[in-house]
């Protein structure tokens, strides 16, 4: 896999079925025995070939097993507080979700914890105390991949069946994740990633990631300010502080343009460009007094008149246009992921149910061992 290379610019990316399909893995840290005994350390078991990505959170390597010599990912940690603040919050989060989640076919796999050495303090990456956490490795990161093949060939690496497919791998790692009480809060492309060997995509990187109570009416009190801003929801770009898993399903919609077209759509600035972006493209969003959704007149920003909601005009739904040629079932895909009022948006388990684009027999989705290995 090339370096990361960052899309966009600001904080756009940034942080501010089946009972085989879920069934139990071997190789997972819950039956791993480094999950009951003495940490590994890191590089008594893994050597480092590459750095491949560098987060808000993590700087991740490419390594060797040196007993399996199969590749991983070890992603170590970055404190973001004083040292003796202890383990970073976001880490034990990840960790917290991984323990619950990790054995889907749509999840990437942790596969060890391991600490850096006393003995050589230093050289495993910024002293002793370190904890990488032991991926499978996944050749491709999605953001990477589809930006280096729109820059050759100006075009989406995948056609219509890849991207049929890759969406419902996303949908169904979704419907896992929420069907155990646990929001993504942080789905976009460079946090999903691409096994070409398998053909299979897999949702990674749940360091904003949290549990939320389904009797709560669906939703939790909490920071609007999750999710990089290209993916972020209009509830929380307009400060709403109980949001649900509805949150990942906005970003599922927008990485469903990004997956078909080879390029961000719905790519703001700052906030208010974005709120622009989403209304130009997508709609006008329900007026002030309508009924579509009554509930955004008491979200913060919109109360305090931070943000403007302009007037029913007739916005010229450029998304339409970009999807001319799609199919009526794409289309209702589109637009029920990217529903203004988050309890109408489709749901994971819905979309995956109901939809006609991912279900029907014209253009089928691929199997994983159809999808394409190869990027020339
Ligand atoms: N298992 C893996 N296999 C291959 N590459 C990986 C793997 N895990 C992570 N990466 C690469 O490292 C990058 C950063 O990883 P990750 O998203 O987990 O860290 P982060 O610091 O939380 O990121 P950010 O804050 O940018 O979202 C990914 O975008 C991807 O390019
Ligand atoms: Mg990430």
């Amino acid at each position: 896999m090339p370096p990361k290379r960052k899309r966009g610019s600001g904080n756009d990316r940034k942080r501010n079925t089946s009972n085989r399909e879920e069934s139990q893995s071997s190789t997972t840290l819950g039956q791993s025995k480094a999950a009951f005994g003495r940490c590994v350390y890191v590089s008594d078991r893994y050597e480092k070939v590459a750095r491949i990505g560098e987060g808000t959170y993590g700087i991740v390597y490419k390594a060797i097993d040196k007993v399996t010599s199969r590749h991983v990912a070890l992603k170590r940690s970055i404190p973001h507080h004083q040292a003796d603040d202890g383990f970073p919050a976001t880490s034990l989060r990840e960790l917290q979700t991984l323990r619950l989640c990790s054995n889907h076919d749509h999840i990437v796999k942790l596969l060890d914890v391991t600490v850096s050495s006393r003995k050589i303090s230093g050289q495993d990456g910024g002293g002793s105390g370190n904890v990488f956490f032991v991926f499978e490795f996944c050749e491709y990161d999605l953001a990477n991949l589809i930006d280096d093949y729109y820059k050759r060939r100006g075009r989406s690496p995948f056609d219509i069946r890849a991207v049929k497919t890759l969406m419902s791998h996303l949908l169904k790692a979704l419907r896992y994740m929420h069907s155990r009480c646990l929001i993504h809060r942080d789905v976009k492309l460079s946090n999903l990633l691409y096994c070409s060997k398998t053909g299979m995509l897999k949702l990674a990187d749940f360091g904003l990631s949290r549990p939320f109570a389904p009797n709560c009416e669906n939703s939790i009190s909490l920071t609007p300010t999750v999710a990089s801003l290209w993916y972020r929801p209009p509830e929380l770009l307009f400060g709403a502080i109980t949001y649900s898993q509805a949150i990942d399903l906005w970003a599922a919609g927008c990485i469903f343009t990004e997956l078909a077209f080879g390029h961000p759509v719905l790519n703001g600035k700052n906030e208010m460009d974005q709120i622009n972006k989403i209304i130009e493209y997508v709609g006008d969003i329900p007026g002030m007094n309508g009924d579509d959704w009554p509930e955004m007149r008491d979200l913060p920003r919109i109360k305090d008149g931070a943000v403007k909601v302009p007037a029913a005009s007739s916005s010229p739904r450029r998304l339409l246009d970009l999807c001319s040629n799609w199919s009526l079932a794409g289309l209702r895909l589109l637009t029920s992921l990217l529903e203004y009022n988050p309890r109408k948006r489709w749901t994971a388990s819905y979309a995956l149910e109901q939809s006609e684009y991912l279900n029907g027999a014209e253009q089928p989705p691929y199997t994983s061992a159809e999808m394409p290995r190869r990027f020339l």
